[in-house]
């Protein structure tokens, strides 16, 4: 999607702002992993692992410490190569060779260090190693007004200045400008890494209203969580990967608590979730 179209080249005049709705590509997944395999060394980080992310979805990923999940969020934003399997992106085979090539494709992440820069505001973040010019300075008020659209046109609200340095933000906030700066580029799938991990309720409650957000707006969402709560609440799928293999992933309303804890912690759940034509197991 395109919040605020930013490729126009440096020192264009500004896209207008506001929400602009994604085409969804109908059932075709945005992006599709097949037998997506990654070692390291002796580790099998990932076996065999599919996935199907879908344009206006929100997948949640879930999985026990060294499940797997940051190895294959790294392997689909481009940091890690699979050493087997194949990826689609809108239905065409893809080797996602860098970060720069997911960039190009429309793959944001957002790590859990949210690597902001304290001391540089929250215009100078999101125009980070993409700044505006115009003739040979910077185009501030161009850079101002796009910044300060993408966040209205997430409703983020309570930043009393763009102007202030990301030092001064509270924890949701901070969370707010990475999801802002990751979702300003033309983007079509953003990958969160545990948004909400450091979050108080409140700002748990901002982050999760922003991840709602972005599906509105026809992103494909892939989630990270370890908090069965906001799983539950935002997901509309849920993939869940048991020592690097994917044990389930199905709508999210195939689901229980228990089910999910039991896939997470065991690979299997006893209970009965095929009743909505589950694609539990491989798929
Ligand atoms: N760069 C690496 N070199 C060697 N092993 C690695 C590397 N990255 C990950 N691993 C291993 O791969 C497995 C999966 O790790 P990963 O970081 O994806 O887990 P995770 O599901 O993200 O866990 P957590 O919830 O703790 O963040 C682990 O056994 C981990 O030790
Ligand atoms: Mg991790």
């Amino acid at each position: 999607m395109s919040i605020t179209p930013m490729d126009e080249p440096a020192g264009g005049t500004p896209a207008p702002g506001g929400p602009a709705q994604a085409t969804p590509t109908g059932s075709e997944p945005l992006l599709r992993l097949r037998r997506v395999s990654k070692h390291f060394g002796a580790v099998q980080a990932l076996f065999e692992v599919d996935l199907d992310l879908q344009a206006g979805v929100v997948t949640a990923l879930c999985g026990d410490n060294g499940a797997g999940k940051s190895v294959l969020t790294k392997t689909i934003a481009g940091i890690y190569q699979p050493d087997h399997g194949e990826m689609f992106w809108e239905g065409r085979p893809v080797h996602i060779r860098s970060p720069k090539a997911a960039a190009a494709l429309g793959i944001e992440t957002v790590y859990q260090d949210l690597a902001l820069a304290d001391n540089l505001d929250i215009v100078q973040n999101m125009f980070l190693g993409r700044e505006r010019l115009r003739r040979f300075t910077l185009n501030e008020d161009s850079m101002e007004r796009a910044a300060a659209e993408t966040l209205a046109g997430l409703h983020v609200t309570t930043v009393r200045s763009i102007r202030q340095p990301v030092a001064t933000l509270s924890g949701g906030q901070r969370q707010a400008v990475a999801v802002a700066k990751a979702v300003m580029w033309n983007s079509k799938l953003v990958m969160l890494d545990e948004p909400t991990a450091a979050l108080g309720v409140a700002q748990t409650r901002m982050v999760l209203d922003l991840v709602k957000r972005l599906k509105d707006h026809g992103l494909a969402v892939m989630m990270i969580s370890h908090n069965l709560n906001d799983t539950f609440e935002v997901a509309d799928r849920i993939a869940i990967l048991h020592l690097g293999r994917m044990v389930a992933q199905d709508r999210a309303s195939a689901f229980d608590r228990q089910s999910a804890v039991d896939y997470m912690t065991t690979g299997g759940s006893s209970r009965e979730i095929a009743a909505s034509g589950s694609t539990t197991g491989r798929n």
